[in-house]
Order: structure tokens, then sequence, then C-alpha cells
């Protein structure tokens, strides 16, 4: 089973050609990022075989090619969720185009609750590890040997190293922290949070970690972000919403772009 990352690369190439470094993928509210790229080439998600458009609003759906801080980078700028048709491997194209492009690592973000009082909206969670609560899994039907995948350092230790570094030099420390994948679309209950924390999480939502799967499978090394946009149901007096997930990204938005060009420019210069 595999996807049309080789013919999606062809097209990529085709409009830029190169080789590339780093590939990332823009969650909720975080597309803007994307704006940073210098010579850019930007093709729409339409333009490429199988690319899953998103039906979130606040997903521009469009791959951008350049630059970044002097290193050559792909941006996936908006993701398709498995809450949107149920398929696990809804990614699976998208990431093996930055694979065939070159890219070696996968820098992820995403918009979480926070289940941690020090944890505040608007602040970015480095992610140390996830609990894969959806019981869905990317690889199922795979039937490469490989899928029996090693997820003991999905998210790559140096990686994480060379970014609490970056913000320990830029500012102020980014917290670490377990990232527990739900379904979606709907939020969690309060009594799932409670579950959540009791199980070890730091942080919800409802991405990345089917993406991390694949990364990983394909020999990609991961590291993952999210920029926390509220607290987790029943930990916050007003109920959830997208309109909150979008406005609260936005407000973390500049810390995270300068988190994002310095783990860039010092990762891909390495
Ligand atoms: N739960 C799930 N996904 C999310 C949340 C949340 O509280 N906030 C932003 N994305």
């Amino acid at each position: 089973m595999s996807g049309y990352g080789r013919e999606c690369a062809d097209i990529v190439r085709a409009a830029r050609p190169g080789s590339y470094r780093i590939g990332m993928i823009l969650g909720s509210g975080l597309g803007s990022l994307a704006d940073e790229v210098e010579d850019a080439v930007r093709i729409p998600y339409s333009h490429l075989t199988e690319f899953p458009i998103s039906s979130v609003t606040s997903h521009s759906s469009e791959l951008v090619a350049g630059t970044l801080a002097g290193v050559p980078v792909v941006i996936l700028s908006g993701r398709a969720h498995y809450y949107e048709g149920g398929d696990p491997t809804v990614m699976r194209t998208p990431v093996e185009t930055l694979r065939e492009l070159g890219c070696e690592i996968l820098l992820a973000t995403n918009a979480a609750g926070s289940l941690r009082e020090d944890v505040a909206p608007g602040n970015p969670m480095l992610i140390s590890d996830h609990i894969n609560w959806s019981g869905k899994n990317p690889l199922i039907g795979e039937e490469d040997e490989k899928r029996f995948l090693d997820m003991s350092s999905a998210y790559d230790p140096d990686l994480r190293a060379a970014m609490t570094k970056i913000a320990e030099a830029t500012g102020a420390a980014v917290p670490e922290g377990v990232y527990m994948w739900f379904s979606g679309p709907s939020f969690e209950t309060p009594a799932e949070i409670r579950m959540a924390k009791a199980l070890g999480a730091d942080a919800v939502g409802m991405s990345t970690v089917p993406e991390v799967i694949i990364a990983r499978f394909l020999g990609m090394r991961v590291a993952a972000m999210s920029i926390i946009t509220n607290y987790g149901a029943g930990l916050q007096a007003h109920a959830l919403s997208h309109d909150e997930t979008k406005s609260v990204a936005l407000k973390g938005m500049d810390r995270m772009k300068q988190l994002v060009r310095a783990f860039v420019k010092e990762i891909g210069n390495d």
C-alpha cells in the first residue's frame, strides 16, 4: 500500500526544481507561517494527485515550496483530519510527497487543548510523545514488515533538545508534553479530559498522530509542536469552540514563527 507521493513530488519539482530538507505541516490558524517562505512556489492541493482538501475553515490547502532562513523547505499549509472522512491514511500521500522531495525531517504543528494549568492558552508546547486514543492507525492494511514500527523515540530526542535550546535562547522555555489524539470532531467531555489527565496526557487534539506514524514509517525524523488554544473541557469556565481555536492560535503565531524559523536555520544547516 502506498500513496501518490512520487507523482506529486514530480509535479512540485516541475514547478520548482530542487531537493528539500525540512517538511512542515501547519495546523489550525497557523497557515501564515507559509507567508515567510522565500522564493516560493505555491501549488493548490487540487493540482496534486490524491491530496486531500481540508473542509476545515482556516486550512488553506496549498503546498508551498521555497526557502526559510536559507533552508529549502516544503510547507503543507493545511491538513486533512481523520474526522473529515474516517480515513486514518488521509495524510499518506502528502507525507510521502515530502519524503520524495528529499525531506528527512518533518515538523508538524497543531492547535491543542491544555490539561496543565502551567501551560496556558497562547503558548507553544513541544510534543515529547503521544497517546493514540482513537484506536485507528494509518498502517492498518500495510503489508510491509516495517508496519511493526518502533515508536519509542517517535519525537526525535535530538530535535527536541535543539528546539528546547532555541526556545531558551530566544526568550522563554517551551514546556514539553504528551499529546493525546482524540478522533474529534466533537470536543472532549470533561470526563474524557479527566481520563486523559489520569492516563498521562498534557494536551489533547484531533490531528498529528497519524502523520507522525506515517513519517516514522517512511524513515523521517519528527518534531511536533502544539499551540495551546484553550484548556481542556471542564478546565475552563467557557465552552470550547473552533472560533476560539483559530483566534488564540493567531495570537500565538509570532512566537511560533520565531521558534520555527530558528529551528529550521539550526537544523537545516547541520
Ligand atoms: N480538544 C481537541 N482538539 C483541540 C482542542 C481541544 O481542546 N483545542 C484545539 N484543538
